[in-house]
């Protein structure tokens, strides 16, 4: 591929006529160091310009003996860049409105400049410069849409480089998490820890990877709040019926981060809902709801609240464990939001506001199809009863 002009993409062809208008006219051009070509005829130019020139100095004679359909087809199919001017030696008196087969080289011939005989060589010799001008011109298109032909290659292939190492992150991370349930759960048990610990750890492992799988599903682009929900939701659920936990809000869709914050705070409140909320008796509920306030200038909010109904009286409590702290301090800092927990008799109610940024991280990062056969979530290991905290 040559970017830069070389000798032979400046040169002008000149076919020549029986006449001898064509030769002086190389011979002008060669004086004022412009390199000419002479060709024989028209395929001959044809042949030529696959070489490149800078332009062709045609006799309007040779465009009347033979024919200039090859030429014109030449012009046609030449490339986004190129405009390929041609000067035409028109006869004596030979003006556009004089001569209708001008006004047709004209249209079929594209970038065309007439010159009537008898002309001055400086005439020509300027003329010519001028074409020259404009086709260096076009030689620097051409530079600069190669390079940005190059560059974007190379970004298509870094792309896919990329796709490639984070459909085997996914994979790696989706193996490291069934590892490190493995590892705990043999662990704990060889130990002796009491049951309770291990299913505990055990069901927040498969909480994070399950919310995991969401995210590598829509390929880190994000997730829909309901799908999230509803993964997490989802143990809780089959265990004690779909109706115990409702789960309502318009479509909304999160980040990667929120979304894993998200479903790690809603396994905490469900657990300790089953524990000591409205879940740990058969007539309690929970209603997990959200909306979006637009924001205006500022990004929307995403407000979402988890109340439990028809529960045990609840008393403040006076400990903070684990699941407190992750919900009021970790959400609260992953969401860049505020975590609201009220213990109100009736039943807990938690508060979570986080503004959505859209330009936050949504770009999809990975492509869909699978092309290992990465592990699903980590399963949870039976350990012989629902998991709870
Ligand atoms: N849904 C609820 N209803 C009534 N009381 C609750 C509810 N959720 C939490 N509590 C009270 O808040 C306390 C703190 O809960 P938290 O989740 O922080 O700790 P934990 O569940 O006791 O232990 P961990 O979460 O570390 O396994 C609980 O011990 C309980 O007294
Ligand atoms: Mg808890």
């Amino acid at each position: 591929m040559t970017l830069a002009p070389s000798a032979s993409s400046e040169r002008t062809l000149v076919p020549a006529p029986m006449g001898r208008d064509a030769q002086i006219a190389a011979k002008i051009l060669g004086e004022a160091g412009i390199e000419a070509t002479v060709c024989c005829d028209l395929s001959h130019l044809i042949g030529e310009l696959r070489r490149e020139a800078g332009l062709a100095l045609i006799v309007e004679e040779v465009l009347h003996d033979q024919d200039y359909g090859d030429l014109s087809r030449w012009i046609e199919t030449q490339p986004a860049w190129s405009d390929f001017p041609i000067v035409i030696l028109a006869q004596r008196g030979g003006g556009l409105e004089r001569n209708p087969a001008a006004g047709r080289f004209s249209q079929v011939l594209g970038n065309v400049v007439f010159l009537e005989r008898p002309f001055h060589p400086t005439t020509l010799v300027s003329v010519v410069q001028t074409a020259l001008r404009g086709r260096r011109r076009q030689y620097e298109a051409r530079e600069r849409l190669e390079t940005l032909r190059a560059a974007v290659e190379r970004q298509k292939k870094d792309q896919t480089h990329l796709r490639l190492l984070i459909n085997e992150l996914n994979h790696r991370v989706k193996n490291t998490l069934a590892t490190v349930q493995s590892i705990v759960t043999q662990t704990l048990r060889s130990g002796g820890a009491p049951l309770a610990t291990r299913d505990t750890l055990t069901s927040r492992i498969v909480a994070l990877s399950k919310a995991h799988d969401v995210l590598t599903d829509e390929q880190w682009s994000g997730a829909d709040l309901a799908q999230i929900a509803a993964q997490a939701a989802q143990p809780f659920r089959m265990g004690l019926g779909e109706a115990r936990i409702s789960l309502k809000g318009p479509p909304v869709r999160v980040p990667p981060k929120t979304a894993i914050a998200v479903a790690l705070a809603l396994h905490e409140l469900a657990t300790n809902a089953v524990k000591y909320g409205a879940l740990s008796t058969s007539e309690g509920w929970v209603d997990f709801s959200w909306d979006l306030a637009a924001g205006g200038d500022e990004p929307d909010e995403l407000i979402a609240t988890w109340r439990e109904c028809g529960g045990p009286r609840v008393t403040p409590p006076t400990r903070a464990g684990f699941g407190t702290r992750l919900i009021e301090r970790g959400l609260a800092a992953d969401l860049n939001g505020e975590v609201s927990i009220a213990y109100p008799p009736d039943g807990v109610v938690c508060t979570i506001r986080a503004r959505l940024d859209p330009d936050q991280d949504t770009e999809p990062l990975v492509v869909p199809p699978r092309t290992r056969s990465a592990r699903r979530a980590v399963e949870p290991v039976s350990e012989g009863r629902p998991a709870t905290a």
